[in-house]
């Protein structure tokens, strides 16, 4: 089939790669020049496994192109997605000036019939503003082409996300019940036909629900996560193993295991901003969301929980000492820093005097910029980073060592040496990676999040 993806970001350049190593001939569209010449150069901007085999393999069999031509992508495909950035407008509502403008200039353009595939996470009622602003453009030219827009929200993990989308546990379309929107169902019926081979995944809805379900989903997978944290940090006052109780409710069916692992925070891209983004929606249609609140206070208040781990230990005034930090990116396999715990921290910790030696194994250049950023008002901090080549660089003389990313090189490593490399042999770990047994047992102090009942021999 003829595929357009409007935005080469993370979720368009994912779609248009596997949509392409399917067999369809993708047409991927942009108005960063820079991001396209990467492409094709044959760069990726983003880091994201799998994904640069499969742009390259696609781009050199012409089954991929990327471009800015806008007309030429109108042109190009009889469905176009849309897969632009909703960014958090200041009141934490989706931003939807992208998503408005791709529409407008499809409607610019179009000849015939599309069907309009809105990707981008976006909130209830978008579908709708979506066939206004085409509308808008055909009328005024005159023009008497037609489309159906569709809503097929995506639920990508970062760095796990070619897997995701070649192998969906669930595949969302909302489409509308009349002439056209029959139209698009069977064109998105055969598209995702080879995902539906073994057995149906699909779940035809109508456009609200679709758009809602993306939201219900991260706002659900948010809430597991800020209830278990709330949990770890009882658990830490009243000498519980919030592990030994992870696993305990978690083989209970109705509960099930994901998404219960107690930490410092959530962060990236969706989880922050999705529970932000509904808050605004539901203020319009007069309700307030109660829980939805509590979680995003929990999460904030979680992300000081390393630090103020620290501070418990080595005072609030941080002068003269020296912290390892292993993990920048808001979780493994991705160089993504965006609402990243590892910020907080470093925040923390630098403020109060300290300096620092961070080491991550892909997210160093991005965790300069953002810092960078972070820091613009006392640029002098940014002389407290260390950027450590290996973990194990990282530790030396420092007073303890802090673990906010949960990457899978950090699980095992040589204790010995950590013990000697560091100052002080004190772990705090923002994701539970070890036994605080073994920890005891190897003679580091160690402190993880809701495991107190082992740590205090
Ligand atoms: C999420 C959704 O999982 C995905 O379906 C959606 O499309 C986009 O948002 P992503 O943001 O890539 O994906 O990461 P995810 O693996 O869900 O983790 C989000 C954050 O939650 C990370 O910071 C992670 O460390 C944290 N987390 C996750 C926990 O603290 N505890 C858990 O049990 C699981």
């Amino acid at each position: 089939m003829k595929i357009t993806i409007i935005g080469t970001g993370y979720v368009g350049l994912v779609t248009g790669a596997c949509l392409a190593e399917l067999g369809n001939d993708v047409f991927c569209l942009d108005l960063d020049q820079q991001k396209i010449d990467i492409l094709n150069g044959g760069g990726i901007p983003i880091h994201e496994p799998g994904l640069e085999e499969i742009v390259a393999r696609n781009r050199s069999a012409g089954r991929l192109v990327f471009s800015t031509d806008i007309a030429a992508s109108v042109a190009h495909g009889d469905v176009q997605f849309i897969a632009v950035g909703t960014p958090p407008d200041e009141d934490g509502s989706a931003d939807l000036q992208y998503v408005l403008a791709a529409a407008r200039n499809i409607g610019k353009h179009m000849q015939g019939f599309k069907v309009i595939v809105v990707k981008s996470t976006v909130p209830v009622g978008t579908a709708e503003r979506v066939g206004a602003a085409i509308e808008t453009e055909l009328k005024l030219r005159g023009s008497n082409a037609t489309y159906s827009v569709v809503s097929n929200p995506e639920f990508l993990k970062e760095g796990a996300a070619v897997e995701d989308f070649m192998r969906p546990d669930r595949i969302v379309i909302g489409c509308d019940d009349n002439s056209f929107g029959n139209i698009a169902r069977a064109q998105m019926k055969k598209l995702y036909t080879p995902f539906n081979r073994n057995h149906e995944r699909t779940f035809w809805m109508d456009v609200r629900s679709a758009e809602f379900t993306k939201y219900a989903a991260n706002a659900m997978l948010a809430t597991r996560i800020s209830f278990m944290n709330e949990l770890a940090n009882l658990a830490d006052r009243v000498g519980v193993d919030i592990e030994a109780v992870r696993h305990g409710i978690g083989s209970d069916p109705r509960i099930g295991h994901s998404f219960l692992y107690a930490g410092c925070g959530y962060g990236g891209s969706c989880f922050p901003k999705d529970v932000q983004a509904l808050e605004p929606t539901a203020q319009d249609y007069g309700q307030d969301l109660l829980i939805l609140h509590a979680v995003e206070a929990v999460n904030t208040k979680q992300k000081q929980v390393l630090g103020a781990k620290i501070m418990a230990r080595f005072g609030d005034d941080l002068s003269g000492k020296h912290f390892a930090v292993w993990g920048l990116a808001f979780k493994p396999n991705t160089d993504d820093m965006r609402a990243a715990s590892s910020r907080v921290l470093l925040g923390e910790l630098l403020r109060a005097g300290a300096t620092v030696s961070v080491y991550d194994p892909v997210a160093i250049p991005e965790a300069k910029r953002v810092f960078a950023l972070d820091f613009a008002e006392n640029p002098e901090l940014l002389e407290n980073i260390n950027y450590a080549a290996t973990p194990m660089g990282a530790l030396d003389q420092a007073d303890a060592l802090a673990i906010v990313t949960e990457w899978k090189a950090f699980r095992s490593p040589n204790f010995e040496q950590v013990k000697t490399r560091l100052k002080q042999a004190v772990i705090f770990d923002g994701r539970n990676l070890f036994e605080p047994a073994l920890m005891t047992d190897l003679g580091l102090e160690y402190h993880g999040i809701g495991r107190s009942i082992l740590t205090r021999s």
